[in-house]
């Protein structure tokens, strides 16, 4: 593929195969065509690696995480429930919105909380809220204390984050699907690695290998959840598309 960015003549032109494309530079299609490009090149120079949250690293790209914010202000959860939780970050952005909102609690799993994130976590002033839970997410033992400490009527949110692999996300999905609350959402997050495999740090097999299939085919399965990216709550342009290392990513329970 090529792409050629024109800004003499203000067009963008797409070249796939014999096939040439032409976009007004300054219009949606152009806006997208390049931020898939800018992502992709982004996400090999690791640039989710290069922002925190009130002081822990958060490996997230922004625009995810103003759209998980919108979510969640939205849905007002009683319990968000994460997998992968590294330098804590994500946990300590859920909990700070939800004290602001003065509502909800966090759970973070991960298969290895090293200590001294632990510490960093366990010390930090958004800690009230969060609950830390070491063992690999899939672990039957982890999934019941999970679903103990969730009760029926509760508004639920779930972001997978963890290992990335469609096996580990289709188990993940099969684990704490039956606890989402109706219209809220079971998110497999770093869907993009569909489109990564043939950048420099992408991975053999991930074009199919990956989250965003894991959620394709458990929708298939479970007719009570559908792919639905969330409305934007204020969108006075013409884009409709996150731009987002989690394409398919937001699972709704719409029964
Ligand atoms: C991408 S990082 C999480 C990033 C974090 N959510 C954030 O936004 O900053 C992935 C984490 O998943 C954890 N992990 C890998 N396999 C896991 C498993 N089977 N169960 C739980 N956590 C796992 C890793 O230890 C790592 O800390």
């Amino acid at each position: 593929m090529k792409l050629i960015i024109d800004t003499d003549s203000k067009t963008l032109s797409v070249m796939e195969g014999d096939q040439t494309y032409s976009y007004d530079l300054y219009s949606r299609k152009s806006f997208e065509e390049i931020s898939r490009q800018w992502v992709k090149v982004g996400w090999n120079e690791k640039y989710q690696y290069t922002f925190s949250w009130m002081g822990r690293p958060i490996i997230q790209l922004p625009e995810d995480m103003i759209r998980t914010q919108e979510v969640i202000y939205k849905l007002k959860p009683d319990v968000v429930i994460e997998t992968g939780v590294a330098h804590g970050g994500s946990l300590i952005y859920y909990s700070s919105l939800l004290r602001a909102m003065g509502k909800g609690r966090v759970i973070g799993i991960d298969i290895e909380i090293r200590p001294h994130n632990r510490k960093a976590i366990e010390s930090h002033e958004m800690f009230d809220r969060i609950t830390l839970l070491e063992g690999s997410s899939t672990d039957p033992n982890i999934v019941n204390q999970v679903k103990s400490m969730v009760k029926p009527e509760e508004t639920v949110l779930v972001l997978l984050d963890s290992n990335h692999s469609y096996q580990h996300v289709i188990d993940e999905l099969n684990a704490y699907a039956s606890i989402v609350s109706k219209d809220s959402y079971i998110v497999a997050t770093d869907g993009i690695m569909f489109d990564l495999e043939y950048v420099p740090r992408g991975g053999k097999n991930w074009s199919v290998d990956n989250p965003m299939k894991a959620a394709q085919d458990f929708v298939a399965q479970n007719p009570n959840f559908t792919i639905e990216q969330p409305s934007w709550p204020f969108n006075e342009s013409e884009l409709g598309e996150n731009i987002t290392h989690w394409p398919g990513a937001w699972i709704k329970r719409v029964k």
